[in-house]
């Protein structure tokens, strides 16, 4: 099941309430060294709070555990200091440059030798060439590079990223993750928050969240086969109408996929009864293989039944 690595974040029964809300329910997680761990799951589900739970700077109600060897409610204090976390909303000083940013950020947190720390960051992450830019100056991607750098410069064995590239485009995201990998290959571990299917698809593990209850957590293969599901993509002019039709049925899962449909369920038999009355001369339908997206519309729709009973 584990390889046996050391295990940077071990944790059992994390729990968070706000109010008589359970936003965070009996969750465990365990990533090893030098893993990019994937954190998923819609809006709202508890992916800031635990983040927040692991690096010290939320008490969780219930649940223990340890995250770098330190126990996570008695050492918070010293979890707080040895990890690097990007928040969501992460900011910089657009009105200084990437290399006056790191000496801001270095000093804040007295990080020891500094000159020395803000240099090796800025080679570490191939901004040495462009560090007299203002940050304000720079493409979403870059921004974000130099946020991850802010996060890097006082050499932290974990990093607990945020939702590091919400909003940033296609080709910035697969240079952030490019670096990313490049520092998990050298020793660091990441626990990275994502919405974007292709940066699941590049973690090594990935744990799903929903309503704060962990639905699912292994290598993407392995969700894959757990979820056991059979799935269509239909395309024709009805797919409108069919999803329409179609998303009334609890047992399916029915998602757009561009201008194709995908219908996914755990029973062969009743999917093709299903999709049987759709059939005709002016629709196409093909069986395909179950892609990450369809188990988290899956497990996400299961969840909602869940909360609702
Ligand atoms: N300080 C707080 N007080 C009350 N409720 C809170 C607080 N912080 C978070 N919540 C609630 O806890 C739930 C989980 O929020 P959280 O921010 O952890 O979700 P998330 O998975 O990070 O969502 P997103 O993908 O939108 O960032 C939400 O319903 C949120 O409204
Ligand atoms: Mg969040």
């Amino acid at each position: 099941m584990e390889s046996g690595a050391p295990a940077i974040i071990d944790v059992h029964g994390l729990t968070k309430r706000y109010g008589g809300r359970t936003v965070v329910d009996h969750l465990d997680m365990r990533v090893e060294r030098g893993r990019i761990h994937g954190f998923l799951g819609p809006n709202g589900s508890g992916k800031t709070t635990t983040i927040r739970m692991l690096c010290g700077l939320l008490t969780p109600d219930e649940g223990s555990g340890s995250c770098l060897g330190f126990d996570i409610v008695r050492q918070a204090r010293r979890i707080k200091r040895e990890v690097g976390y990007m928040t969501q909303k992460f900011g910089l000083y657009e009105d200084l440059t990437i290399e006056e940013n790191l000496f801001f950020i270095a000093r804040v947190y007295a990080v020891p030798n500094a000159a020395t720390r803000v240099q090796a960051t800025l080679e570490r992450l191939g901004l040495a060439s462009r560090k007299t830019q203002l940050a304000g100056a720079l493409s979403g991607g870059w921004k974000q590079r130099l946020a991850l750098a802010a996060c890097l410069l006082h050499d932290p064995q974990l990093l607990l990223l945020d939702e590091p590239t919400a909003g940033v485009d296609p080709k910035a995201r697969r240079e952030f993750w490019d670096q990313l990998h490049a520092l998990a290959e050298g020793g660091l571990t990441v626990l990275v928050s994502t919405h974007y299917m292709d940066e699941a698809e590049r973690c090594h593990r990935l744990a799903y969240i929903a309503y704060g209850r962990l639905l699912a957590q292994g290598t993407a293969a392995q969700l894959i086969a757990a979820a056991g599901l059979t799935t269509w993509s239909i395309t024709g002019p009805r797919v409108g109408a069919m999803a329409i039709a179609l998303r009334d049925q609890p047992q399916l899962h029915v998602a757009s996929f561009g201008n194709a449909l995908h219908v996914s369920a755990r029973s062969e038999t009743e999917l093709e009864a299903a999709l049987a009355p759709w059939s005709g001369s002016d629709m196409a339908r093909a069986r395909i293989d179950t892609s990450l997206e369809d188990v988290f519309i899956a497990l996400m729709q299961g969840a909602t039944d869940n909360y609702a009973a």
